[in-house]
């Protein structure tokens, strides 16, 4: 196995305000762009060569990973759709710069998913089922966010139903945990320069005309880190080692600090916090599993809990957050309470005092009004 696509264009909608001004798959997390834990995760299975498929800020991928050789020792090659084409575009558009013959396998990897799963493995059983795809299967507790994927006992495929509208289609908790194997030339017969769905239109299209999809359900860690909340989970379950990534840029542990970061020794940091460079954290802040974006301040005695907080965003003396996403260069002033899971948009800046929100209570300054249940993102 040497090649794969990587599909990165996906505007992050679910993740603002921490996309942005960066696309989802470069949003650190554990201290490095999230895309360097997949792309190192690739490399480490015998993977030679990526082709990304970008559309949203897609000069972003290439201005900082370049040609991967240095960081990675594989070859990066970059695709750009100037309109998204969708996930079955975005491989066929891709395919332009494959290098693999038509019966070889390529892997194609979904950019926002931290798994555990055992890439070469996957590939074996896609040369002994002699599948059109094979696909990566997880089981999840609820899986109406997802694509549902009931197989047969060899393990056949035999439908694809794309994030299920009624009870009725629950019809399995396996889910296509979005990494596949296609035999090349499938990729070729997906149709050029328009939109296609991969999940909507290729995977059940091959049902019906017969092809064979082999679904391997491989039940190790798996997470897709499409929301503020799953993103921080899993920046934290990296540090902490819970999931193993070649591109960690530092020892496993409570906590993982980069260089150039300034932490007072009287702040605790716990639950695979991940402090960037250029953040300071004054006396007596707690930081609990949360991530914390380059030149970020976390002011005395505040406590910061299960959150991201953006580039140069500012979280003043006192104040609390728990579960609470803050956009780029927005400020909190000192002495805010903000418990519920709020998003509040980049460059929003929140006088001292003026919020006190949890689950059950509000109370805020009269000059700003009601607050909302989740401060609006701008956009
Ligand atoms: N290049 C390109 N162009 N990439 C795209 C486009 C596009 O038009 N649209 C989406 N992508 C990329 C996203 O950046 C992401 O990496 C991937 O395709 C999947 O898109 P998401 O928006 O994250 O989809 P999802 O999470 O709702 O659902 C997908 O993933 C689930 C697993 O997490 C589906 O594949 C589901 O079937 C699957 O269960
Ligand atoms: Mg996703």
């Amino acid at each position: 196995m040497s090649e794969a696509i990587l599909l990165v264009g996906g505007k992050g909608t679910r993740l603002r305000p921490l996309t942005t001004h960066t696309p989802k798959p470069m949003v650190r997390a554990a201290g490095v762009p999230f895309l360097a834990h997949q792309i190192s995760r690739a490399a480490a299975a015998g993977v030679t060569r990526i082709v990304l498929a970008t559309s949203y800020l897609a000069e972003v991928f290439e201005e900082h990973f370049g040609d991967g050789q240095r960081e990675f020792g594989l070859k990066l090659v970059y695709v750009t759709e100037a309109e998204p084409l969708g996930t079955g575009g975005a491989i066929r558009n891709a395919a332009e710069q494959l290098t693999a013959g038509p019966n070889d396998p390529v892997l194609v990897f979904n950019g926002d998913i931290l798994s555990g799963v055992d890439i070469a493995e996957l590939v074996r059983q896609h040369h002994l089922s002699r599948a059109d795809v094979t696909l990566h299967l997880t089981r999840v507790p609820d899986p109406r966010a997802f694509g549902l994927v009931p197989t047969d006992p060899d393990g056949r495929v035999l439908a694809f139903l794309e994030k299920p509208e009624t009870p009725e289609q629950i019809v399995t908790d396996q889910i296509n945990a979005g990494c596949y194997v296609f035999t090349r030339s499938v990729i070729d017969a997906i149709p050029t320069g328009r939109e296609v769905s991969v999940e909507r239109e290729t995977f059940p299209g091959l049902l019906s005309g017969g092809g064979l999809l082999h679904g391997v359900v491989d039940s190790t860690y798996w997470l897709d880190l499409g929301t503020p909340a799953a993103f921080a989970k899993g920046s934290a379950d990296l540090v902490r080692g819970l999931v193993d990534s070649p591109a960690l840029p530092g020892p496993v542990g409570d906590a993982l600090v980069l260089p150039g970061a300034q932490v007072s020794p009287r702040a605790v940091l716990s639950g695979g916090s991940a402090i960037s460079e250029d953040v300071h954290v004054d006396d007596g802040a707690v930081i609990e599993s949360s991530v914390l974006l380059p030149g970020a301040r976390v002011g005395a005695d505040a406590v910061v809990r299960n959150s991201i907080i953006g580039s140069h965003a500012q979280v003043g003396a006192r104040t609390v957050l728990d579960g609470v996403t803050l956009g780029d260069a927005a400020r909190i002033g000192a002495d805010n309470e903000l418990t519920t899971g709020a998003r509040i948009a980049c460059g929003t800046d929140l006088p001292d005092g003026s919020l006190r929100f949890s689950p059950g209570t509000m109370a805020c300054t009269p000059h700003l009004g009601a607050v909302p249940q989740t401060v609006p993102v701008r956009v």
